[in-house]
């Protein structure tokens, strides 16, 4: 249990699913209990045409932590991913969040709630700059339309919002320069801000320093790293040395099933997960890399 300090929560006790009572938000003495989990898989399956691509996966994500999933390539990892975002329906199990179970949710729904899926890089506006992006997914969280070809002095309000989170993903300074002209790991970072644009109360991020150059994959970790503050972070990752330094817990898929769950230290010595890595990059070694 994890106190946090809420004057506004009432006293209450979460839905008793499946013979599990599910503490939400109890009050006591002024602070208020909530369940260490935030998010949690039961049974989670995804079959394509008689292919099984993950397999009864159980996930439990502690709340305030930054949560990997990892395997090697067909693994699973997006597949999950699609289906925890609501991408993809699964063909069976359940998905619980914050004590609800999302499972037959719609995305724009669990956004609401708070989970929120990093943007693909495709999702940004090239033509817009920098500002008018973060402006644009502000207006999209208050439920704004999108005609904001007709509605800048609506958009203009949202300036100081966007400039705060421009300067809280390092972009201050490209601002103005269009998306498209960023370079490929400050797009990146964009995409983040666009995402805390929408005030998640946990990311999902899907590969978040795939293709990087060395410096801008640092500067991505160290965001990632500014940006879960009082968030929980799930993180879809191949490099191994991001993994080691931002993940208080991995869990490891491979062939759709998981293999092993626990700290860096403990899954890069479990030898199913250093024979699921033979052939590709073995954990051991990204240790020392
Ligand atoms: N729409 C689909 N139809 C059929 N098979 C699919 C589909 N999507 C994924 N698969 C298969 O499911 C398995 C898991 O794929 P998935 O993309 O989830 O793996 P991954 O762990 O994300 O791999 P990578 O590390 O290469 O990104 C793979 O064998 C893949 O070919
Ligand atoms: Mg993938």
């Amino acid at each position: 249990m994890k106190r946090v300090a809420c004057r506004k929560a009432k006293p209450r006790i979460g839905k008793v699913q499946r013979g599990v009572a599910v503490l939400t938000a109890m009050k006591k003495g002024g602070v208020v209990l909530v369940s260490d989990t935030i998010l949690e898989t039961e049974g989670l399956t995804k079959e394509f045409r008689g292919f099984v691509a993950v397999s009864d996966v159980n996930l439990n994500v502690r709340r305030g932590t930054i949560h990997g999933l990892i395997g090697p390539n067909g693994a699973g990892k997006t597949t999950c991913f699609n289906m925890l975002t609501k991408f993809l329906p699964p063909t069976r199990g359940a998905i619980r969040y914050d004590g609800r179970d999302i499972t037959g949710m719609k995305a724009a729904e669990v956004a609401r709630l708070g989970l929120v899926r990093s943007f693909q890089i495709s999702a940004v506006f090239p033509h817009l700059t920098v500002l008018e992006n973060v402006r644009v997914s502000l207006q999209r969280a208050r439920g704004g339309s999108f005609d904001f070809w007709r509605s800048d002095s609506v958009l203009r309000k949202f300036d100081a919002r966007a400039e705060e989170l421009l300067a809280d993903v390092g972009l201050t300074e490209w601002m103005h320069l269009t998306a498209g002209e960023l370079p490929y790991g400050r797009k990146r970072a964009l995409e983040i801000a666009t995402t805390l644009a929408l005030d998640p109360v946990m990311m999902l991020l899907d590969e978040p320093t795939a293709g990087m150059a060395h410096d801008d994959v640092d500067r991505v970790v160290a965001l990632v790293k500014r940006v879960s503050v009082g968030r929980t972070i799930l993180l879809v990752e191949h490099n191994l040395r991001v993994v080691q330094g931002l993940c208080d817990t991995i869990t490891v898929l491979a062939r759709g099933s998981v293999l092993a769950e626990g700290d860096y230290a403990a899954v890069s010595r479990n030898p199913d997960v250093i024979a699921a890595y033979l052939g590709s990059e073995a954990p051991t070694e990204a240790a020392h890399g």
